[in-house]
């Protein structure tokens, strides 16, 4: 059931669940210090924590409690952590700023932000099949599909394609394909696995996953978008990375007008996807809105 209706108190509720719960993952006793306090210092440095977010949005949609999830939900961010890090990096976007403080790298040195982002990955794992109150099989099959999602069939082969592609010409296909990997994938297996968690019909299981296709897809856009015309104290990143980068984006394929156009495309087609749903998909209607005014 859904207890709180405005997206605002919701999100709230959620984030401070979830961050009490990750401190508790990452003790600030846990040895070696070395290798933990780089892993906490991304972790609790704040985010949106969107994609646990969603994890329990999606549970809430299809008639279940989205709290009860928590380790799952939090193995997500984890993983999403992770992948900040490495993204960062001086191999990769070579950023010096995330989440509004200097990106793990700056901090610990690029060998310890390597391992830090190893150790989240990992920890993702264990904290994930820590989740109570789940029928195994079911637990085993989301565990499996947030892997694929964000191996190299997923995040990690977006990311790849990304890097492959700086400076280079690339088309629309091979764009969408790079966003929906590097980003979607992730989104759609926190949706996915909020319902399969859930026990949600195979009918709601699939439009949440057509809605989690165009989520992901908006996200990502409107991302680039913020790498254009956004403010580096609201975004917590620097703006101009991607161009600094050369990287092939909506907005240099199809214009910063083009790419708004087509956000709000994706938008349109991910409340499409909800039409079958009632009031109980309340958040997650508000949560793509929410990504075309998006200034964070
Ligand atoms: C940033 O994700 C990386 C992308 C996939 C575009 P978020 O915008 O969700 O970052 P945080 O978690 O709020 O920092
Ligand atoms: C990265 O995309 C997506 C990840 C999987 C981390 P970006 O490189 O555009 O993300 P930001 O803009 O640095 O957050
Ligand atoms: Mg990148
Ligand atoms: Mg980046
Ligand atoms: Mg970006």
């Amino acid at each position: 059931m859904i207890e709180q209706y405005s997206l605002g108190h919701y999100c709230r509720h959620k984030v401070n669940l979830i961050d009490s719960a990750l401190a508790q993952y990452t003790p600030a006793d846990a040895y070696p210090p070395i290798i933990y306090d780089a892993m906490r210092y991304s972790l609790v440095a704040g985010g949106k924590r969107l994609r646990p977010i969603m994890l329990m949005a999606a549970a809430d949609a299809v008639g279940g409690c989205g709290a009860n999830y928590l380790p799952v939900a939090c193995g997500l961010e984890m993983i999403h952590t992770y992948s900040l890090i490495h993204d960062d990096l001086p191999a990769m976007d070579n950023d010096d700023y995330r989440r509004g403080k200097l990106t793990n790298h700056k901090i610990f040195g690029d060998g310890m932000a390597i391992l830090a982002g190893d150790g989240l990955l990992t920890a993702a794992f264990g904290t994930m099949l820590s989740q109570p109150n789940v029928d195994s099989a079911i637990l085993v099959n989301v565990v499996k599909e947030i892997a694929a999602a964000a191996g190299a069939s997923g995040m990690v082969g977006g990311q790849a394609v990304d890097l492959a592609s700086e400076g280079q010409i690339i088309d629309a296909k091979t764009l969408k394909f790079m966003h929906q990997a590097k980003t979607g994938a992730l989104f759609k297996a926190a949706l996915r696995a909020g319902a399969l968690l859930a026990n949600a019909s195979k009918h709601k299981i699939e439009a949440l996953t057509h809605y989690a296709d165009h989520f992901g897809l908006a996200f990502q856009i409107t991302d680039d978008i913020l790498d254009v015309i956004g403010t580096q104290d609201k975004i917590g990143k620097p703006v101009g990375s991607d161009m600094r980068n050369q990287k092939v984006t909506y907005v240099t394929l199809y214009s910063l007008e083009g790419a708004k156009q087509l956000a709000q495309q994706a938008v349109d087609n991910a409340l499409v996807s909800l039409s079958e749903f009632g009031s109980e998909a309340i958040i997650l209607r508000d949560l793509v809105e929410y990504l075309i005014t998006r200034e964070a």
